[in-house]
């Protein structure tokens, strides 16, 4: 199983973007999260904007929604040039159109789940998509503590992807990612994991990518 460093950006100097996103190019993808103060009470990037950090990253972009209406947008950010669209279960009125309707952007397909949205809930959709975030914060802010008990989700949710045929979506966790708490997210099963500050805070970002990926190998 591959691991996947994915540093965020949120919590990087937005004032030297583009310098803070040349620190990250040891990891595998750069998580871009779209807030638009409907969806959770913050705001961040633009669609411009991400159109301009897309074309500027040199690494592909993992784009996380946390917005309203997805199934009107998320096409958007797909054309933007993102790698990746995550969309939020939560915010979606038909999941499976909006599944369709990315693919045919040709973009690789996220579909997160707020801490208190069960398992259950979204199982149905493994098998169309090609990567699941489990969140370990609730959403809207970077620099929030782990929640411990979201573990045994990602738990459920290995089980149950290494159980389909022909098929491997990635499990990324998203919020409270650090030296201290990705071993333990890697142990339950996430393959792909998203860090803001433990990768912005600290001073030497590269080598804070590497210390994370060598405590997640599996
Ligand atoms: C939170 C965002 C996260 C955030 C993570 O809603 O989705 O991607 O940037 O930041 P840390 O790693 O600081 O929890
Ligand atoms: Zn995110």
């Amino acid at each position: 199983m591959a691991t996947r460093i994915c540093p965020s950006i949120l919590n990087a100097d937005h004032s030297r973007l583009f310098q803070e996103i040349d620190q990250v190019l040891s990891a595998d993808l750069l998580h871009l999260d779209v807030m638009d103060n409907r969806f959770v009470p913050n705001q961040t990037f633009s669609l411009n904007e991400c159109r301009e950090i897309i074309g500027y990253s040199r690494i592909p972009v993992d784009t996380h929604l946390m917005i309203a209406d997805p199934d009107e947008k998320a096409v958007l950010y797909a054309e933007a040039g993102s790698s990746s669209v995550t969309f939020h279960f939560e915010a979606s009125s038909n999941p499976t159109n909006t599944i369709a309707q990315l693919h045919n952007s040709g973009v690789r397909v996220g579909l997160a789940v707020k801490p208190k949205t069960t398992f259950e809930a979204i199982e149905k959709f493994l098998p169309d998509i090609d990567m699941l975030l489990i969140m370990t914060v609730e959403p809207g802010f970077g620099g929030q503590a782990f929640m411990v008990d979201q573990l045994q989700k990602v738990v459920q949710a290995r089980e149950a992807i290494s159980k389909l045929v022909n098929k491997a979506p990635w499990l990324q966790v998203d919020g409270g990612i650090s030296l201290d708490t990705i071993a333990a997210a890697a142990h339950a099963g996430a393959d792909t994991f998203v860090a803001g500050s433990a990768i912005y805070k600290s001073t030497d970002p590269k080598d804070m990518i590497k210390k994370l990926r060598e405590l997640a190998l599996p």
